[in-house]
């Protein structure tokens, strides 16, 4: 019914915008006369930061006025959109792309079309849109944008999954992709795999037949972190104290020894997804959880031959490699309607944005990946 309401209010706003032109004869003269009735969002309320800082004191929920609905905009009402590491990142001002202040956070989400613009074509109200490439402002209720940077999806997928398929999966998908050739029997060592990109990697890693070797840190719950990695398919699951040991490798019994490792935690935790790399293998790093640095022994450089590499997604995306971003994503998104791609979340009302801000800061303890749902 609302969905109905929607279109009707798109129609009539349609109408609006159309420009009436008339003329009019005075004398000699014919004079033209052009009337526009700005096509307008509705009231939107937002994430806002004026200052960055620690993300708990500069945010702020505010009330943003309408803005006009331009030919080639499409106004959308957002449905849910993630705190993500990187949104905390930027609005602490550590992140290497940082938008000028004041910013609406967030960076990606997924809403559904309100109204559009006279020029835009193939978009209607009720359809679902993520912004992609993925663009800073999700934190908001409506969002108006020009056409050409939003993505329909399919709207059988559940809407927490297409609001986080990007930063996360998509990352997951690449790394295991654009580094090292995996076969099916190989394995990939991680650590930080209870994210949601750790999470990914063991379940597209499952279906490749690529086994994985993950490693958690030590925190209550980490029996039932253990089990549920397992139950998305890990073959190993590790705390990192349960990794103290002279021979590491000793702990594996049917898996390889790992050609390609994934880091987003640094410190000691780096340093035992190297000490499980085979002979002239490779570790990825896209993340720095701990906050501290990736240390490496001389000997791990000439005798066992390792590689050290990074990923950016955001670097990746203006790379000549994205060309097939969105079928990649479509990819991704088919996976979690099917059930293949699962991963845990937990749906926030944004009136409540404090409290998920607040989980995703860690001040609660390991919390799943905070979704607002607007
Ligand atoms: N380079 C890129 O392009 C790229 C793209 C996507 C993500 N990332 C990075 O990947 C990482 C994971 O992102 P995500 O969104 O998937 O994570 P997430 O789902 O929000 O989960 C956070 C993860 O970090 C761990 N963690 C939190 N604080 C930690 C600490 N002090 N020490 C060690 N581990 C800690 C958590 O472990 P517990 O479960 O034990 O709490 C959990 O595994 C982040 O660093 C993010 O910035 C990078």
């Amino acid at each position: 019914m609302a969905r109905v309401m929607f279109m009707r209010t798109a129609a009539v706003h349609r109408a609006l915008i159309s420009p009436v032109w008339w003329a009019h004869s005075s004398g000699a003269r014919a004079q033209r006369m052009r009337t526009f009735s700005a096509l307008m969002s509705p009231p939107s309320k937002a994430v806002v930061y004026d200052q960055e800082g620690s993300p708990d004191s500069v945010t702020r929920v505010v009330e943003v006025p309408p803005v006009e609905v331009k030919e080639k905009d499409v106004c959308v009402r957002m449905l849910a959109a993630p705190i993500n590491p990187s949104d905390i990142n930027r609005i602490q001002g550590v992140y290497p792309v940082r938008p000028p202040v004041p910013a609406v956070g967030g960076y990606e989400g997924v809403g559904e079309v309100h109204s559009v613009g006279p020029a835009v074509t193939g978009l209607s109200p009720g359809d679902w849109v993520i912004p992609f490439p993925p663009s800073i402002g999700t934190w908001q209720s409506y969002i108006v944008k020009e056409q050409s940077v939003w993505h329909k999806v399919d709207k059988e997928t559940p809407p927490e999954y297409a609001a986080t398929v990007i930063v996360n999966p998509l990352t997951a998908l690449r790394m295991l992709e654009d580094f090292v050739t995996l076969n099916s029997g190989d394995s990939i060592v991680q650590n930080g795999a209870t994210s949601i990109v750790g999470q990914c990697i063991t379940q597209i890693a499952k279906f490749r037949g690529i086994h994985s070797i993950n490693i958690i840190r030590d925190r209550p719950g980490s029996d039932e972190a253990k089990e549920m990695l397992k139950r998305l398919g890990a073959d190993e699951v590790f705390t990192e104290s349960q990794l103290e040991v002279k021979n590491l490798k000793s702990l594996l019994t049917n898996v390889p020894e790992p050609a390609l490792g994934f880091n987003c935690v640094g410190g000691n935790s780096a340093s035992m997804v190297l000490k499980f790399l085979r002979q002239g293998g490779t570790m990825v790093t896209y993340g720095g959880m701990s906050k501290k640095p990736v240390t490496v022994s001389t000997s791990s450089f000439i005798f066992k031959e390792l590689s050290l590499r990074g990923f950016w997604l955001q670097k990746w995306l203006t790379s000549e490699k994205s060309k097939e971003s969105k079928e990649m994503i479509d990819y991704l998104l088919c996976l979690a309607r099917e059930g293949k791609l699962k991963y845990e979340m937990e749906l926030v009302p944004f009136d409540n944005f404090h409290t998920a801000l607040d989980k995703a800061l860690g001040k609660l303890g390991s919390q799943p990946k905070q979704v607002l749902k607007f």
